[in-house]
């Protein structure tokens, strides 16, 4: 038994976390090895964090799995990725159904080879009717692609007399984001070290709370996503309001 899972409280849970899975590259070369060793090695993290999510029962788990930029990698790594999550996919399906996580994805497919887009098609599928908790794969995403797609879908609608231009405000515009059915990120969690965003759920975060570890993606444990739970409920989430307003609420 964790004694940091132990810490957690279970009335305060955040009901989206969101990870960019980083750092896999590094991982590798610090042994020797090649980059897509770095990939290989990362299947058990995302094991991991599927796990304690599901383990604590966090309704939405959302993985960066492969950024619209990550195309411009060299051919064999991309190939490499690609096979990785067809396989793993294949070998995982049952388990995640069993779980009763039921599977999203978000992002261009169509730039996907039609095998790995059949595969991640089939497990959505496969687990449609699943409610205990919901596992995002971005891949093939970039988030300013996302909102660019829905202003031009938003227009078209305007255009075409299906939407008032006074009617749009944040929650229309949500409607026309891969994300519409999912709650806002309440936690967003980074590891590798860097301190950016590189184009993910830049809309979504607008107020999540924000961590960078240092550890790589390879080394990510259930404890270590644990951690983070506790860390995000010793912060208080003000909204704008002052922490006296917040207290009273
Ligand atoms: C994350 O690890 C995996 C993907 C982006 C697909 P990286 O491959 O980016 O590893 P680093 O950041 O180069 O170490
Ligand atoms: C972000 O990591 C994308 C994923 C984790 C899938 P990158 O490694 O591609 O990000 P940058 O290039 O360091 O910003
Ligand atoms: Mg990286």
């Amino acid at each position: 038994m964790s004694l940091i899972k132990e810490k957690i409280n279970s009335e305060n849970l955040p009901k989206h976390v969101a990870i960019i899975m980083d750092g896999n590259g590094r991982w590798a070369k610090s042994r020797g090895e090649e980059r897509t060793f770095g990939h290989k090695n990362a299947i058990n993290a995302v094991r991991n964090a599927i796990n304690a999510c599901n383990e604590i029962n966090i309704p939405y788990l959302t993985l960066y799995t492969f950024s619209s930029e990550n195309w411009k990698r060299p051919k064999d790594e991309v190939n490499t990725l690609m096979a990785l999550l067809t396989e793993t996919l294949l070998l995982e399906a049952d388990e995640i159904f069993s779980k009763g996580l039921r599977m999203h994805v978000i992002g261009n497919l169509d730039k996907l080879p039609p095998l790995v887009k059949d595969q991640l098609l089939k497990v959505v599928d496969l687990t449609k009717e699943n409610t205990k908790g919901n596992l995002v794969l971005a891949i093939s995403y970039g988030s300013q692609n996302e909102i660019l797609n829905a202003v031009k879908n938003i227009s078209k609608d305007v255009k075409e007399g299906r939407v008032e231009i006074e009617k749009i405000d944040e929650k229309l515009f949500e409607d026309y984001l891969y994300t519409k059915d999912f709650p806002p990120v309440d936690l967003l969690i980074r590891t590798s070290g860097e301190i950016r965003i590189s184009n993910f759920l830049l809309w979504q975060i607008a107020y999540a709370e924000l961590q960078f570890l240092d550890v790589l993606w390879p080394d990510f444990t259930k404890d270590i996503f644990f951690q983070c739970i506790v860390d995000y409920q010793n912060k208080e989430r003000r909204y704008g309001l002052t922490g006296d307003q917040v207290q009273i609420q």
